[in-house]
Parts: C-alpha cells; sequence; structure tokens
C-alpha cells in the first residue's frame, strides 16, 4: 500500500490546475446506462473511482473507452447491457455505485444493486433513493444484501425527500428522465453536482428545470440520445487547494476552478484571515498571513459549508489562534482524522457532533492513518505544516478522489514522496 512521506515547512508558490469533479463525473458516467447512444464526456478526473466506475459499467457491458490523447476524456456506450447488476465487490469499495440503480431500472425495467452498507464516516443509508424509486412506480425488496428493483415503466410523480440526498436526487432524476409524465422532487440537493447532471440530461433529451434549486421538475423523454459534456471544476478539490495554500503560506493560484461553487468555503477562509482574491472567473489566488483565526463551523448541505471541506478546515483550524467550534450536521462519524491530529500535536476534544480545536498549537511529523478520501486530505495538509517528516498511510484513500496530488502540490513547493 503506497504511502506518503512529507516534509513540512516548504512555502507553496504558483499555479495549480484544478481537476474535473468526481462526484459530479460518477453520476455522468452512470447516466450513460440510459441511452443506447455514446456518451461522451471531458473533464473527467483521473482518480480511482472513476476508473471503478468504468470497471463497473464494463462490467455490466457498457463499452468504456479512454480518449488516446486526452486521459481526462472517456466515451461511454451503453448498446447491449449483458448484467443489469452492481455487485458487492465494487459497491463495496465504491458507494457511488449506487448510481447505476436508476438508470438501469428506468431503461430495462430491472436493475440488482448491492447494498452498500456503512463506510467510515457513517450507517449512509440508501432508503430515500428506494422510497423514490417506489413512488415512481417500481416494486422494490432487498434480500441477500442485494436491492432487487423492478418496474413495467415508470411513471412520473411529486416526492418529496424527507431529508436532503446529494445522490439520491441524482438517481431519482436520472430514472424520472426516462419515465412517463412530469416529476417533481421537492427538498432536493442544490449541489452544482446535481446541476451539472441536470444540464447532461438536458443535452440527451430531457427537460429539467430548477436543477440546483429545492423544487426539480422532470419532464420524462421516451427516450434519450447521444451527448457530449464537459463535467464542472471539483469544488472540494479546489477548496482543498485554497486550504493548502492558507496553511502552508505563500502565494497560490487556482486555474480552471468556479469561484462561485466556492461561496461558504472561502467566506470561512477570508473570516479566519487568509487573502483570496479572484484574478478572472475561473481563477482564485490565495495568500495566507502570518496569523491566522480561529473561526467557528457548521457543516450544511449546499450551498453551506461541505461536509467535504470539513476534515481539512480542521487541519487550518489547528494553526489560527483561539477556539474553534466545528460542528458536523451531515454524516455521523466523520472525525476519525482529529486522532491523527492530535497524534500530530493538535488539541482537538470531540464531544458528540463537535469538535473542539484549539490553537494554534504546532504540529510535528508523526505516522499518520487515514479513514477515508476527505480525512487523508486533511492529513497531508497537516503534514505540510508540520516540522519533520509526516507519512501518510493508506494513501488508497486520497487516490479515490484527488489526481496525483503528491506531484501537484510538489509542483507549488511541497515536498511529497510516495513510497511503495
Ligand atoms: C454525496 O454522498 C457525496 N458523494 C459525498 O462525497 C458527500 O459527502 C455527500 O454527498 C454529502 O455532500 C457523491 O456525490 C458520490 P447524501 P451521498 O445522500 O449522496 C443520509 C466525498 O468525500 N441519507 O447526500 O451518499 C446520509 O446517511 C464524498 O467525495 C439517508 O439517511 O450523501 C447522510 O447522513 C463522501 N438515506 C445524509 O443523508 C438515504 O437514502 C446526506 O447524504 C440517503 C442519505
Amino acid at each position: 500500500m503506497d504511502k506518503f512521506i512529507i516534509q513540512g515547512g516548504s512555502r507553496l508558490e504558483g499555479a495549480v490546475t484544478v481537476s474535473g469533479a468526481k462526484n459530479a463525473a460518477l453520476p455522468a458516467m452512470a447516466a450513460a446506462l440510459l441511452t443506447s447512444e455514446p456518451l461522451v464526456l471531458a473533464n473527467c478526473p483521473a482518480v480511482r473511482d472513476i476508473a471503478t466506475m468504468s470497471q463497473l459499467l464494463g462490467h455490466m457491458g457498457v463499452r468504456v473507452e479512454k480518449d488516446a490523447r486526452d486521459p481526462h476524456r472517456i466515451t461511454l456506450h451503453a448498446e447491449r447491457i449483458a448484467r443489469r447488476e452492481a455487485p458487492y465487490d465494487l459497491v463495496r469499495t465504491m458507494r457511488a455505485s449506487v448510481l447505476t440503480l436508476g438508470p438501469l431500472l428506468a431503461r430495462f425495467g430491472q436493475a440488482r444493486v448491492s447494498l452498500p452498507g456503512g463506510c467510515a464516516i457513517g450507517a449512509r443509508p440508501i432508503d430515500l433513493h428506494l422510497k423514490a424509486l417506489e413512488q415512481l412506480g417500481a416494486s422494490v425488496k432487498t434480500e441477500h444484501g442485494y436491492v432487487e428493483a423492478r418496474a413495467d415503466g415508470l411513471r412520473g410523480t411529486r416526492i418529496l425527500f424527507d431529508r436532503i440526498t446529494v445522490t439520491g436526487t441524482e438517481n431519482v432524476m436520472m430514472a424520472a428522465a426516462l419515465a412517463s409524465g412530469e416529476t417533481v422532487l421537492e427538498n432536493a440537493a442544490r449541489e452544482p453536482e446535481v446541476a451539472d447532471l441536470a444540464e447532461l440530461l438536458g443535452k440527451m433529451g430531457a427537460k429539467i428545470d430548477g436543477a440546483g434549486t429545492s423544487t426539480v421538475r422532470i419532464a420524462g423523454a421516451g427516450k434519450l440520445h447521444a451527448a457530449e459534456h464537459t463535467v464542472i471544476p471539483d469544488r472540494v478539490e479546489a477548496g482543498t487547494l485554497l486550504v493548502a495554500g492558507g496553511i502552508a503560506g505563500g502565494d497560490l493560484e487556482l486555474l480552471s476552478c468556479r469561484p462561485d461553487h466556492l461561496t461558504a468555503v472561502m467566506a470561512k477562509l477570508q473570516d479566519a484571515g487568509i487573502t483570496i482574491t479572484s484574478t478572472d472567473e475561473k481563477s482564485l489566488r490565495v495568500r495566507a498571513p502570518g496569523r491566522l483565526q480561529s473561526v467557528d463551523v457548521t457543516t450544511e448541505e449546499y450551498p453551506g459549508f461541505a461536509t467535504d471541506m470539513q476534515a481539512q478546515y480542521m487541519a487550518l483550524m489547528t494553526q489560527a489562534e483561539g477556539a474553534a467550534v466545528i460542528t458536523e450536521t451531515i454524516f455521523e462519524n466523520r472525525f476519525l482524522h482529529a486522532s491523527e491530529m492530535v497524534r500530530m500535536g493538535a488539541d482537538i476534544t470531540i464531544e458528540g457532533r463537535q469538535a473542539i480545536v484549539r490553537g494554534k498549537t504546532p504540529l510535528s511529523g508523526a505516522n499518520v492513518i487515514a479513514s477515508d478520501l476527505r480525512a487523508s486530505a486533511s492529513l497531508v495538509l497537516a503534514g505540510l505544516v508540520a516540522s519533520g517528516e509526516t507519512v501518510v498511510d493508506r494513501v488508497y484513500h486520497l487516490d479515490r478522489g484527488y489526481e496525483r496530488i503528491e506531484e501537484r502540490l510538489n509542483s507549488v513547493g511541497a515536498r511529497i514522496r510516495r513510497v511503495r
């Protein structure tokens, strides 16, 4: 298993290009199942979750081809499907596999998808996906660890989500795109990734209004067709790089990002004393002052502060003066990085869903293990500012969602070695 050895203390200077959004590319790839015609996706990040989704779709019979000249451009052709099933081994390694359920059911009237089970950040059930698909007319049973869904044609209806769910909204939006009649989703997720998927479905021939707001109207189309789409930039990777610039000091430029998707994160970082300016509508410049200030944060659904930025923000707060209260409202168990930061010298107390970070504490390099993708990123950030050497184990978590992050951070002055 790969590890990172990070030599802390370097300033970051220069420019980094932000990758395409993993969490927008994954549903976009699943949408290929909705049509027998090819779908071309550009700006897909070359990360492990995208490879896993390619493998899953390939298992079903989708032809997945990477462009020989551009590794971020993928063609997916679901002309014939051999298996309408997402097996346990793939769902276990990537929960987003569940995004194939809605499209398979809508196009073939049948799907068998392994139940994902819990993961490092919480229980993460999919009951809301299933309830909504039932409302569209599917019969769903769970047996032997699998969800078996059948439908004799889905019919549009009004669906009110009890709780906001990102992949739930995406799954149901894709199913509704092939249903007969109109579906209205209420209390839908407003994440930019949902809006990006709606844009793609629109290019494929669906009629969707309101994506990006909490009420989405989908007029079902009998058939969807070929399309080409460029995936939006990754707002979590961009946020992680902003924190990197803030924690390590220096002068960093982020290219090809969407500052309008980063409003909540930028506001908190600016309150903490980091200078962020926008050089044009696709670029940001981040400069860190000598002194950071503690600022409380509560994670929320978009447009609030993303849970996917909570761990990275915690690393930053270890370097800020005063006490910051970080409240996690989305996942019940997303503080596993805190104990690793404490091993590096941070002063963090967990009380239920709140973490109290008291700073500023010097961090010193240690051997740390990450439990999930964003936790790994937070430990890399802590390593950038720690004295001596930090060894981050189980880097495969990072490789799920950050493309060659060590090379890109090294190109702006970090000192990170990958060892096998
Ligand atoms: C998406 O997960 C993202 N994944 C996650 O990104 C992200 O953390 C999360 O949204 C929240 O923003 C992808 O887009 C592939 P949810 P998702 O359904 O859709 C509960 C990363 O690091 N819930 O919005 O699975 C659930 O347990 C990751 O890139 C139910 O109770 O999250 C959670 O508490 C990790 N029943 C809350 O809702 C359901 O049926 C929000 O989860 C569905 C969800």
